[in-house]
């Protein structure tokens, strides 16, 4: 075959072409804030301290974006520990945003959460955690609904919880003066009104990191894409608790669906009709997770931080130390505050946030009072299913009511699950 220095270099020239587009490709795909053209002409975008990374030069993309994943189940204290996030002045922090997607596939219960398909919901899970983390916010209105007009939105699940979308520059009004340390319910949508998405995304990018709580993902190892995902840094904060106290507090949370609960705690005889196979999967869940994070596999490699609510509701302080430790950042003086004024034990001092949501200023109260709220019956029943669980991760169980309700005996065994840094 004969091949002229022309061809040669016409195939150079192709090849290195082709390159140069796949290096570009990534590159904008790998530059986070600079996605797509509209962020960087917007205004607010242009004269923010990402501007370099919105030029069309050569700028090395370094991230310092921390990816924070709270990932909890429902009941385990993550309100709580998500407001130790929140709290931070550089973190941009969203409440749960996979409870529109599940509306969206399903507009029912959590129990049909197995029987559909699982992948594909996984998926979308995924997608939509990967475009938050990049302050795509926009991409939510692929599963709000009713579907937002102009980007702009009144019901977006539990805003509230977001000190960023209930401030400027997402909020004209600016801070509630009244309420600045803790969410309000009523404050937020009545004064900031309905909530304009991009400019959601802007506050996002205006801060460093972002932090999600979740609890609709069943397990760790269904977070493994994002791990390994290139643009991101994540970190995962495994929240788990005590599952007898899960269940307590679901059932009082949610005591329409747990009226046979209800009465077996009333009555200390087991209604046939109870439903065991929540808490079982709940129990099964928490102990896969532990699991694979104390294995330590590769892909998780200090990405994975095991903390126990008992451990932060008895020590507020300490914990929360270690979990921003954890996660690379300092622990601002907002956090500190926060803890101060949420946490003591006080039990004169009624709390604030009286909804179903709410925190509690008497934290190591609340960790300990399922003891003095389930039937004996019932937690010898979930001690059954749950031994493995109770046993991996230092619960002891009970063997009398005299022992359940002696609270000067503690039921949290002391342990370290691992170094912060390994
Ligand atoms: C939920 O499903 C019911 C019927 O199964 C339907 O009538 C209703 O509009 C749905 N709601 C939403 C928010 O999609
Ligand atoms: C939402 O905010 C953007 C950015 O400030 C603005 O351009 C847009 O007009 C706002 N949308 C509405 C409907 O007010
Ligand atoms: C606890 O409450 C009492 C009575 O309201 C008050 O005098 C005391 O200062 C409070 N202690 C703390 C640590 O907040
Ligand atoms: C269970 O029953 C006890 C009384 O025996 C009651 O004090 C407690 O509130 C009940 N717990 C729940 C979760 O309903
Ligand atoms: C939990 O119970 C099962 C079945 O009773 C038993 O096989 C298993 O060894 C128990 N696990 C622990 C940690 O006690
Ligand atoms: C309660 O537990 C403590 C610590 O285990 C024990 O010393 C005490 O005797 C117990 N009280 C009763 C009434 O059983």
């Amino acid at each position: 075959m004969e091949c002229s220095w022309k061809t040669v270099l016409l195939l150079v020239c192709a090849s290195l072409g082709v390159q140069y587009t796949a290096i570009r490709t990534l590159r904008d795909s790998m530059s986070g804030p600079c996605q797509g053209v509209y962020r960087c002409q917007t205004r607010y975008y242009r004269d923010s301290k990402w501007r370099a990374l919105c030029d069309d030069s050569w700028v090395p993309i370094e991230s310092p974006r921390k990816h924070i994943l709270l990932f909890a189940t429902t009941r385990s204290g993550s309100s709580f520990t998500g407001q130790l996030l929140n709290q931070h002045p550089g973190i941009f922090y969203i409440f749960e945003p996979l409870y529109h997607v599940q509306q969206a596939f399903t507009n029912s219960s959590s129990r049909l959460r197995r029987t559909l398909d699982r992948r594909a919901l996984l998926g979308a899970y995924r997608d939509l955690l990967l475009n938050l983390y990049t302050c795509d916010l926009h991409f939510m209105e692929n599963y709000i609904r009713p579907e937002p007009q102009d980007h702009i939105t009144s019901s977006f699940f539990r805003r509230s919880s977001s000190h960023a979308l209930c401030s400027s520059p997402v909020c004209s009004e600016g801070e509630n003066p009244a309420a600045s340390d803790s969410p309000d319910e009523t404050w937020c949508p009545k004064k900031c009104g309905a909530l304009n998405l991009t400019l959601a995304s802007m506050s996002c990018l205006s801060k460093g990191h972002v932090a999600i709580k979740t609890v609709r993902i069943p397990e760790v190892g269904d977070l493994r894409t994002l791990t390994e995902d290139p643009r991101l840094d994540l970190k995962i904060i495994h929240l788990v608790r005590d599952p007898r106290a899960i269940l307590a507090s679901r059932m009082m949370a949610f005591s329409d669906q747990f009226r046979a609960w209800k009465i077996w705690n009333a009555t200390g005889r087991q209604p046939r009709y109870v439903d065991l196979s929540q808490i079982t999967s709940t129990c099964k869940d928490m102990a896969a997770s532990a699991e694979t994070g104390l294995q330590r596999p590769a892909w998780l490699r200090g990405r994975y931080l095991l903390v126990r609510y008992e451990d932060l509701a008895f020590n507020p302080k300490h914990k929360a130390t270690e979990v921003y430790r954890f996660v690379g950042l300092e622990m601002e003086d907002r956090v500190r505050t926060w803890i101060a004024k949420n946490t003591n034990s006080n039990a004169s001092s009624p709390s604030e946030w009286n909804y179903r949501y709410s925190t509690t200023r008497d934290s190591r109260a609340t960790a300990e009072s399922w003891r003095l709220r389930l039937g004996f019956d019932i937690v010898r029943t979930i001690q059954n299913l749950c031994n493995d669980t109770l046993a991996l991760l230092g619960y002891k169980q009970v063997h009398s009511a005299a022992e359940l309700r002696n609270l000067s005996h503690s039921l949290v065994e002391h342990r370290t699950f691992q170094p912060v840094t390994w």
